[in-house]
């Protein structure tokens, strides 16, 4: 069986001071309990903050974001490098803010999962439709073109390190999240693509979170879906007590 993963993303709130308070309590709630997997992604300059947080402790360090190069002219950039240097143990890639608000492409999407597996870290793929897509029943193929190309070029060996997660863009900050059923369907479609390109074996391995609108009420439903192995949590995860809540959700 999969492990669950629940991850938070902080987007771009908290500050130095509630940052570090909030993945004190994270790890406080967590304790030594590493059966669900826990994971926070804090803006980058509150990373080193919430690394000696962390430290010591099962919660793990990501980012949000991360640039496709190892160094060079790129003002304002971030390096997956920089990244693990400082004790990341992975990054978000291709976040729907990033693809619709930043206008992140499929290529750059894929580079950067390339770069930043080259540095070691491991890879959170954001994959998901808009509504636009979904009403107009595009969203299979919206969400398997997007899967292709931001694992173009990644070995059957590197995709031990990617998480897949599934956040449809009408779901994220709504209120409204997919139903159980809606997204169980579509991981259990991307985990039959995953075996075409890279194998039965990887694709049944291979962590398939759900994001949007995760709360403590609905986490439960979601998180024993038998293809959904975890959450990416926005919202709730800047609350200590309803991030704990979701956590418990995923035990097994
Ligand atoms: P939400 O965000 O939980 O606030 O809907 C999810 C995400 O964007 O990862």
């Amino acid at each position: 069986v999969r492990k669950k993963w629940v991850i938070g993303n902080w987007k771009m709130f908290t500050t130095a001071a509630t940052a570090k308070q909030l993945a004190a309590d994270v790890v406080k709630g967590v304790g030594g309990d590493d059966r669900v997997g826990v994971g926070l992604c804090p803006p980058f300059p509150y990373l080193p903050i919430v690394a000696e947080a962390v430290r010591g402790s099962p919660v793990e360090l990501g980012a949000q974001d991360c640039y496709c190069e190892k160094e060079g002219a790129f003002t304002g950039e971030v390096s997956p490098w920089m990244l693990a240097d400082i004790g990341c143990l992975f990054t978000l890639v291709g976040h729907s803010e990033r693809r619709h608000k930043l206008g992140e492409s499929d290529d750059i999407i894929n580079r950067k999962v390339r770069a930043a597996l080259d540095a070691g870290l491991y890879v959170v793929l954001c994959v998901g439709e808009t509504l636009t897509q979904r009403e107009a029943k595009r969203q299979e193929s919206v969400l398997l073109f997007q899967f292709d190309a931001g694992l173009s070029g990644v070995t059957a060996e590197a995709l031990k390190r990617v998480v897949l997660a599934y956040e449809p863009v009408w779901a994220i900050g709504t209120g409204k999240n997919a139903t159980a059923e809606q997204a169980q369907e579509v991981h259990h479609h991307l985990r039959r693509r995953a075996a075409v390109l890279f194998g039965a074996e990887v694709a049944e391995k291979l962590p398939f979170l759900y994001g949007g609108s995760v709360k403590p009420d609905n986490a439960h439903a979601l998180l024993t879906q038998p293809d959904i192995d975890g959450g990416l949590i926005g919202g709730a995860s800047l609350k200590a007590a309803d991030f704990l809540a979701i956590v418990k959700a995923g035990l097994p």
